[in-house]
């Protein structure tokens, strides 16, 4: 006995058509026409059904402060890290709790059930470390939340922050940060990645490091990652965030630096709302876009991941945690426009992240958690056209949220179109004449 089955589901893939059974919180079968007499069934309509969305990169101690206690008027990196100092010493536990909690409200209405957020342990008195700690633990039945522990000043730069790192990690955070671009000198950022790995290698943490974001192609502390990966064996573990230097970088250093990227089994995640708004700030024009070389990546075959990073705080005033939207900015910027490219940063937003976070029972699988995103589109192209509605998002087989499809009205003449803009709404409207 089923407890529900989803009729007439679109996989992400191609698969079109099939039923996907739930038993107990966990998918229990993918097939054609799997028989009457579950508890409860929801007709998907041809629709994309998908596993949910993972932000593999977001810093929810800052979401949502923007304004607070003013704006970034440069519109750069630094000024964001020097306006964060500004806030530091006027947040709450409670405040940043607050903050952080409507913004995973907003995640889970868009279908994003998994998150990796990077938490600052620069601050003493570990205020953030506490309230997302509280955060993760009370969010738990809805959205999956792993935590890093982030020398946002500089693990050296800053005084403290070494302490702070390894005391964040006893309370509970999971993953090792870094910043080695932050750092005072380029052999003071070599220095701390080489710290950073050691750390993480004794105590067998993940590892997802702020690397090289800059447009300095000088700026290369992802080779001294990549190189730590390979010496400690730790491949499928260690993410390098944002990578913008490689944008910049020269060509035939990088035609040498993505196979030992690909060789040590280290993954990147590009951020492309952030990057392309942060970096080329000192351009003047041609300006460079900054977000890290994507396609060449993917094509050696390291696992690439888009992220957020940024909603209303110092860094970046727009956003609602749509990580369609973020697939739909990496695919412009990257120029992925290919068949093939676009449902890769479809994946970019699924299941590259979920491998990345080394999350347990992530997929369509028999077995697999029952976490399922229905999208008001047919493919994984179509949900990032038209940032496509969740119409249902279930939790362990659950009705987490719900949206109304979005439809408009033309009238003309006496008659109405109604109109969703997707393909099968597109071929059933009626010759005019
Ligand atoms: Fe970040």
């Amino acid at each position: 006995m089923l407890d529900l089955v989803i009729r007439n589901a679109n996989l992400p893939g191609g698969r079109k058509g099939v039923d996907i059974g739930v038993r107990a919180g966990r998918i229990a079968a993918v097939e054609p026409a799997l028989p009457a007499g579950a508890a409860r069934e929801i007709d998907a309509t041809n629709r994309l059904v998908t596993p949910p969305f993972v932000d593999a990169h977001v810093h929810l101690d800052s979401t949502l402060s923007l304004g607070l206690p003013r704006l970034n008027e440069s519109g750069t990196l630094l000024e964001g890290i020097a306006l964060w100092g500004e806030l530091k010493p006027l947040l709450t536990q409670e405040a940043i709790y607050e903050r952080a909690r409507k913004l995973c409200l907003w995640s889970a209405a868009r279908g994003t059930l998994a998150i990796r957020s990077h938490v600052d342990v620069c601050d003493d008195r570990l205020l953030a470390v506490e309230a997302l700690l509280r955060l993760k633990r009370d969010i738990a039945p809805w959205i999956d939340l792993q935590l890093v522990a982030f020398p946002q000043d500089g693990f050296y730069r800053h005084a403290g922050a070494a302490g702070n790192l390894r005391r964040a990690l006893r309370l509970g955070l999971e993953v090792v940060g870094g910043i080695p671009h932050f750092e005072r000198t380029m052999e003071d950022g070599r220095l701390s990645v080489r710290a950073l790995m050691r750390l993480a290698a004794e105590e067998g943490r993940l590892v997802d490091m702020h690397c090289d974001e800059t447009d300095d192609p000088l700026s290369r502390h992802v080779e001294t990652l990549t190189a730590e990966t390979q010496r400690h064996g730790m491949g499928g573990r260690v993410a390098g965030s944002h990578l913008t230097s490689m944008h910049s970088m020269d060509n035939y250093y990088v035609s040498k630096l993505i196979p030992l990227m690909a060789e040590a089994g280290i993954a990147a995640i590009a951020n492309p709302l952030i990057n392309i708004t942060l970096q080329g700030r000192h351009d003047t024009y041609p300006k460079r876009r900054g977000m890290t070389r994507v396609r060449e990546l993917m094509a050696a075959g390291v696992p690439v991941a888009f992220g957020h990073d940024c909603v209303m705080d110092p860094w970046y005033p727009l956003g609602s945690h749509d990580m369609l939207e973020v697939a739909g900015m990496g695919l412009h910027v990257g120029q992925l426009t290919g068949v093939h490219d676009m449902a890769a940063c479809f994946g970019a937003v699924t299941q590259t992240p979920a491998r990345i976070l080394n999350l347990e029972g992530y997929g369509l699988e028999p077995g697999c958690h029952a976490d399922l995103v229905i999208l008001q589109a047919a493919d994984e192209i179509e949900a990032i056209r038209l940032r496509a509605e969740r119409l249902f998002v279930l939790r362990r087989g659950e009705i987490l949220a719900r949206a109304a499809p979005r439809e408009a009205v033309v009238e003309l003449g006496g008659g109405a179109y109604r109109l969703d803009f997707t393909r099968a709404n597109l071929d059933g409207i009626p010759p005019g004449g």
